[in-house]
């Protein structure tokens, strides 16, 4: 066991995690970027279909992005967060083109755009169908470039505490099972979303809530965890992201007697309505009998297979490889999955949470900029905007901090905790069991679709397997590389977080965004414009309401 000592420590290294990273070391902070995968094997790297920004130089606007951003929340949005990304975001783009991802350019050999769902123009910057994996490289060569420290498959099992303030975490080298204190006068959490709480997912099998379940456990409020979005097209069966960019590119949406459905439920925007909508829309026509095996059908054959093979081939191949459709030919069969988490640890807009020494940016906080819905390609540019500025905020505010007098003593409570985790006896049940049973209840009762039976099947079940999971023993013994025990890590988390999920829709007895309940249809501005907040309290979860600010739009009919 050792003991480390830095400025700021950076938990996680999708985007938001290298962006931090980058911003903490260019203000001269000493940093730590803690990761459990390797860094380009972080979830962004999944990211397809591109980043949104208004460029004045393409004619295009802000707060028109601004605007369309706020309607796509459902007007759960913060409006002056939403303002700080809409006017940062053209910048961000040119800073990261000038780093050196190579943005797809039009005829003109300009910076090319291609429209996605809820907004009217194209302004979404893309490379390919690949363009989180893009960006991903390219800041893990700035990282290097910056000699970061990089803890590389270390696991943070616990945010360490000194005073009230996040003085450091207790992580685990996989390597060696061996835990160590690593200390810093800020941590940032970056840890990505709760997409595997549900199953299936879009989301890799490492995005299992750490940093929510970390920052709740030491008194962080959860906000608007109950805004879970289903993305309209991931691939029957096994839930494979087919990138919105296909309809961008314009693509169709048809059911099982070939008509483009969307025309029924938004004429104008058709299948790049916003993503709650289109989501519902097909759900519809699977429940009324207009679908074939639960799937509708996405169909590029118009597109041709130059545009397919050039600008979707990522997508082509996966079509090809788990469907055995050549998108060039035939049609895919697709569903609405899970995707994305818009809630998630409050902060403001440069990282701050309500625990001092604690920030954190991208999916697993809540500035909030996606309120109910979020609109396609605008979570890269989150994690950009708000993963630099939460690094420069850690930097500035660790040169306050004055050296912390923890030893290794403080990580005693943690050891103890995974001792007695790893000296249960086996029994029948293991953390792949408990997940799974996780993931089928959430699928069902908190989906596109929500009542208040099926919401509190799944809250029941919930408890029930916190219950399993306090009995629940790791099968292997060993030390080097368990990742039996790391599964078993992530399973706790994922429970803690899909209980806040729960109950926080349960209590929204409203529709609004992507939480659409049939026994509350109407989205009730006068009672639940304002945002959720589950925060752990000395008998469990509880529950509170914060206000949404609204700077110049005020909430209207939401039609597209
Ligand atoms: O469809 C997509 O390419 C996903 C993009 C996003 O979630 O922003």
């Amino acid at each position: 066991m050792a003991v480390y000592q830095h400025d700021v420590v950076v938990v996680g290294a999708g985007l938001a995690g290298m962006r931090a990273t980058l911003a903490a070391i260019q203000k001269g902070a000493d940093v730590a970027m803690i990761t459990k995968v390797h860094p380009v094997r972080s979830h962004s790297n999944a990211a397809q279909g591109g980043i949104n920004a208004a460029l004045t130089s393409r004619g295009d606007d802000w707060e028109e992005h601004a605007f369309e951003t706020v309607k796509g929340s459902d007007y759960l949005g913060d409006q002056d967060a939403i303002e700080v990304m809409c006017q940062e975001a053209g910048p961000a783009i040119i800073e990261m083109e000038h780093m050196g991802v190579i943005f797809n350019r039009d005829e003109e050999g300009r910076l090319g755009t291609r429209r996605f769902g809820g907004q009217q123009r194209a302004r979404t910057f893309f490379v390919a169908d690949i363009t989180g994996q893009a960006m991903l490289h390219v800041l893990y060569e700035q990282i290097v470039k910056a000699r970061a420290r990089v803890y590389e498959e270390w696991f943070v099992t616990s945010l360490v505490m000194e005073d009230g303030a996040v003085r450091g975490v207790a992580a685990l080298e996989m390597l060696t099972g061996q835990l160590h204190l690593i200390k810093g006068k800020a941590v940032i959490l970056c840890t990505g979303g709760t997409g595997r709480i549900y199953e299936p997912s879009t989301n890799g099998l490492i995005v299992t809530a750490d940093g929510q379940s970390l920052a709740y456990h030491v008194g962080a409020p959860l906000m608007d965890m109950e805004m879970v979005q289903y993305h309209p097209t991931t691939l029957k069966g096994n839930g494979i992201l087919m990138t919105e960019a296909a309809r961008g590119e314009g693509a169709y949406l048809i059911n099982k007697d070939g008509d483009r459905f969307m025309k029924t439920y938004a004429p104008n925007m058709m299948e790049l309505a916003s993503r709650d909508v289109v989501s519902r829309s097909e759900q519809t026509e699977i429940n009324e009998g207009r679908g074939v095996d639960d799937c509708v059908f996405l169909d590029l054959r118009h597109l041709g297979r130059e545009l397919i093979e050039t600008k979707l081939s990522y997508i082509n191949e996966v079509a090809l490889d788990f469907a055995n459709v050549n998108l060039a030919e035939k049609p895919v069969p697709i569903r609405p999955g899970n995707h994305y988490e818009m809630g998630g640890i409050k902060t403001d807009v440069n990282g701050r949470t309500s625990v001092r020494g604690l920030y954190a940016a991208g999916e697993c906080a809540c500035v909030s900029v996606h309120g109910g819905n979020r609109l396609g390609a605008n979570s890269l540019l989150d994690t950009i905007i708000f993963g630099r500025r939460a690094g420069e905020a850690a930097a500035g505010d660790a040169q306050e901090v004055g050296e912390s007098e923890l030893t290794e003593s403080a990580l005693s409570p943690e050891r103890e905790a995974i001792k007695k985790l790893m000296d249960r006896a086996p029994t029948s049940d293991t953390p792949a069991k408990i997940r799974l049973e996780m993931g089928r209840v959430m699928n069902e009762g908190v989906a596109v679709f929500r009542d208040e039976a099926g919401m509190q099947r799944a809250l029941r079940t919930i408890v029930e397997l916190k219950e399993r999971y306090s009995r629940l023993a790791v099968h292997d013994k060993g030390q080097v590389f368990n990742t039996n025990l790391i599964f078993a890590l992530e399973v706790g988390f994922m429970l803690d977080t899909a209980e806040a999920i729960c109950l926080g829709a349960i209590a929204r007895k409203e529709s609004r965004g992507a939480h659409f309940r049939t026994d509350f249809p109407k989205r009730d501005d006068e009672g639940f414009m304002k945002h959720t907040m589950v925060t752990m309290g000395p008998r469990g979860p509880e529950i509170s309401y914060t206000p949404v600010t609204v700077t110049k739009w005020k909430p209207q009919v939401r039609s597209y």
